[in-house]
């Protein structure tokens, strides 16, 4: 039996069928609609590397039942800059070495956007590592997005 279910994705209105229930939001923004910013690290809650904003709060997609989702709005990596304007997180990893690899990048933007938007880190480096501590960065790039998130925050 198939499902319907409508999105918002980066502001614009989805409609997609799932023959599958099982299928993850991961897989739907990657597989269906081509949104491959987000990545998959371990597809286990584990990296944060497929962290989006669901309704404005930070989620592992890989979690998440596609399903579940039905009239949410999702926001991807792809969804942050407004033409050529990087959004400020994005460029506040750029200025402050924020990455290494850039696997991870996605993700962490993604979460140091949804932890500043939830008000919570301030401008204190040891809640922002906290705050961050979900998103797994195989090259330790930490200090330089800890930096990031902190020059995004003030
Ligand atoms: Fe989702 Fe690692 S791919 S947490």
């Amino acid at each position: 039996m198939s499902h319907t279910l409508t999105l918002t994705i980066n502001g614009t209105v989805q409609e997609v069928t799932l023959d599958d229930p099982r299928v993850t939001l991961l897989d739907l923004l990657r597989e269906r609609l081509y949104l491959t910013g987000t990545k998959k690290g371990c597809d286990r809650g584990q990296c944060g590397a497929c962290t989006v904003l669901a309704n404005g709060r930070r989620i592992n997609a890989c979690l998440a039942l596609a399903l579940s989702h039905d009239g949410a709005e999702i926001t991807t990596i792809e969804g942050l800059a407004r033409g050529d304007t990087l959004h400020p997180v994005q460029a506040a990893f750029i200025a402050h070495d924020g990455m290494q690899c850039g696997y991870c990048t996605p993700g962490q933007i993604m979460s140091a956007v949804g932890l500043i938007a939830e008000a919570q880190a301030g401008a204190d480096p040891e809640r922002i590592r906290e705050g961050m501590s979900g998103n797994i960065c195989r090259c330790a790039a930490y200090a330089g997005i800890t930096k990031a998130v902190l020059a995004a925050t003030e």
